[in-house]
């Protein structure tokens, strides 16, 4: 049976653990002169409903990398339920290329696309969650302190799509994980509850604060991400009134621990979520954590190609 990557909590603790070393290794082996053509004649269709800069141009690349191709389809290429239904966009593609990663606005609508495909489907980001970001960001903790387990990650401002997948990654691998966020922008309570239930398993605990500081005490990783993502443009000036309290800056970092790493998923708006002088200081870890996007995404294109 075909599988599919729409979200990190659709796989074990111990299927996630292997793709991360699996990028670990290909990483390596990438850095020390290239990977094997393991993608040969393999082409990923790539639909985007909304913009991008990493997610389009890492997976490019990590189908090149590869010895494979990729094809970019745009929004308004495809017109994703409006000029045709998914179900038949799904059915068409999977004759043309070997594998599909789609950003869409709805979750469903990446549900539905694996639903209606022969090939697999990897989410490239939808308002519910981002795996392909979540694993980027687990790949980047795991580098700096050797492990997830007992990592307190901290994620300051929205509980959105990125605060779930990151969430879930953490608590699934023994790290223990905290949102701080205004009253009314919490993480969505179905996302929580499979967070518990990792947690029930690993030991893991979950905050879930109003105050930033109280949540950037002890914090081994800070992470924040925009205050306004793709679809809430129409809340922008609310949101940017609200989140206020809720900027990285460098007052927070002292709060947490000396060694803490900085992360954001970009792109970052700084003088709001995060400030210049903490994205450029020292404990920032904003550009290997882009940059490890391609590898993070490779384990998951050979994960999902393999022996097919
Ligand atoms: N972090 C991330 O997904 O970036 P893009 O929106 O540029 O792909
Ligand atoms: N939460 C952001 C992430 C962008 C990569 C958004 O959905 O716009």
């Amino acid at each position: 049976m075909k599988k599919d990557f729409i979200a990190i909590s659709d796989y074990s603790p111990s299927e996630i653990q292997k793709m991360l070393d699996l990028a670990i290794e290909l990483k390596k082996e990438w850095k020390s002169g290239g990977n094997p053509p393991l993608l040969k004649g393999k082409v990923l269709g790539m639909i985007f409903q909304k913009p991008s800069l990493r997610t389009r141009v890492s997976f490019d690349m990590a189908m090149r990398h590869l010895g494979g191709d990729a094809l970019y389809l745009s929004p308004n290429e495809i017109g994703l339920g409006q000029r045709e239904s998914i179900a038949d966009v799904a059915r068409v593609l999977s004759g043309y290329v070997e594998i599909l990663m789609a950003r869409v606005f709805e979750h469903q609508h990446v549900v539905d696309l694996a639903k209606y495909s022969s090939i697999p489907v990897i989410n490239g980001l939808s308002d519910y969650n981002h795996p392909c970001q979540g694993m980027a960001d687990a790949l980047t903790i795991i580098e700096k302190f050797g492990t997830l387990k007992g990592i307190n990650v901290s994620f300051i401002g929205d509980g959105n799509n990125v605060a779930v997948s990151l969430m879930h990654v953490v608590t699934m691998l023994g790290g223990n994980f905290t949102l701080a966020s205004p009253e009314g922008y919490d993480l969505d309570p179905n996302a929580l509850q499979i967070a518990k239930a990792f947690c029930e398993k690993t030991g893991s605990k979950i905050r879930l604060l109003r105050d930033p500081e109280e949540a950037a005490k002890g914090a081994n990783v800070l992470y924040t991400d925009t205050w306004v993502s793709m679809g809430q443009e129409a809340e922008t000036e609310k949101r940017k009134n609200i989140f206020v309290p809720y900027q990285v800056n460098q007052h927070l970092v002292e709060m947490a621990d000396p060694d803490v790493i900085v992360m954001h998923c970009l792109p970052a708006h700084r003088g709001q979520e995060i400030t210049d002088e903490v994205a450029d200081g020292p404990h920032s870890t904003l550009f290997p954590q882009a940059h490890n996007r391609l590898h993070a995404q490779k384990a998951i294109l050979v994960e999902l190609l393999r022996g097919s």
